[in-house]
């Protein structure tokens, strides 16, 4: 059983703290209010409410439809039914790539509306920018490199096996100036190991002395502080998972199994046969 979740808000000072002492933190995707108690009664403190809601929720397949005003009304869900838990909103396709302001705009709404205590942005060398406003404007910015599959249109396929010694050095170059523009933290995803260890190295470097960046893989390897995955890979709730996200149980086949006793009891004619709620008085 789950030890009983903690009585206190888990805040970017608590990661920093997990991080220095080595303590390791779990942390799942999560898109709706009834998940997010489960998890946080679990053990979960921290949760994303990923753009692959666009995927898991809405059934598109990527995630570049999600819609923002759809993301921050799930961002405030999972918020208000895991109040202690360190939420990071994910900013959709199209939500920042239209120009700084926007940008900045939306963000805020993931902070006020959606109740997030960090934004999660997959980045490239041209957002060091609109990180480093974000930073200097108070906004918990989580910078996303590695595989970004809101790059989908333009890279193509999103999870490659093998990356040459320049791109992981491209890589660890990216993560220290993203840090040092203010980014209070890295996820890196789908990239070998290597490439965590330099990131880790680079924090150390670039970040502000007792403020520490943290680093979250995403099948990153075990360097990182945190690992995060998508919900469903590791409940077994679809057919096909990532390759370092290993299902843990077997969710979908529960959820069948459930399904298929209301099934048979509704079709059976018992059903509320003898036993209504409901009765007409006198
Ligand atoms: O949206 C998401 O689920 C993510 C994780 C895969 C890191 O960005």
């Amino acid at each position: 059983m789950p030890s009983s979740p903690p009585d206190k808000k888990i805040r970017l000072s608590t990661l920093r703290q997990w991080a220095a002492a080595g303590q390791k933190f779990a942390m799942l995707t999560c898109y709706d209010a009834t998940t997010a108690r489960l998890f946080w009664q679990a053990g979960l403190k921290t949760l994303l409410v990923g753009d692959t809601a666009g995927q898991f929720v809405l059934g598109h397949e990527t995630t570049l439809p999600a819609p923002l005003d759809f993301m921050l009304q799930i961002t405030a869900a999972v918020r208000r039914a895991a109040p202690l838990a360190f939420v990071m909103g994910d900013m959709p396709f199209g939500s920042y790539q239209c120009g700084q302001d926007a940008g900045m705009a939306n963000a805020m709404r993931f902070l006020t509306e959606g109740g997030a205590d960090a934004v999660k942005l997959e980045v490239s060398r041209h957002d060091l920018p609109l990180v480093e406003r974000m930073a200097a404007a108070g906004v918990p910015v989580v910078a996303h490199l590695g595989s970004r599959p809101q790059q989908k249109l333009t890279m193509g396929r999103s999870r490659k096996v093998y990356h040459s010694a320049e791109e992981v050095r491209q890589t660890v170059q990216l993560a220290g100036e993203m840090v040092r523009a203010g980014a209070v933290m890295i996820l890196l995803e789908a990239v070998p190991a290597e490439v965590s260890v330099g990131v880790i190295e680079a924090i150390r470097e670039q970040s502000p002395k007792d403020e520490q960046a943290i680093l979250i893989g995403c099948g990153a390897g075990p360097a990182c502080h945190g690992h995060v995955v998508v919900m469903h890979d590791v409940l077994g709730l679809t057919g096909w998972h990532a390759p370092f996200a290993p299902p843990q149980g077997d969710v979908g086949g529960a959820i069948r199994e459930t399904a298929a006793k209301w099934v048979a009891l509704a079709e059976s004619g018992r059903y509320l046969a003898e036993d209504h709620p409901y009765h007409v008085e006198g």
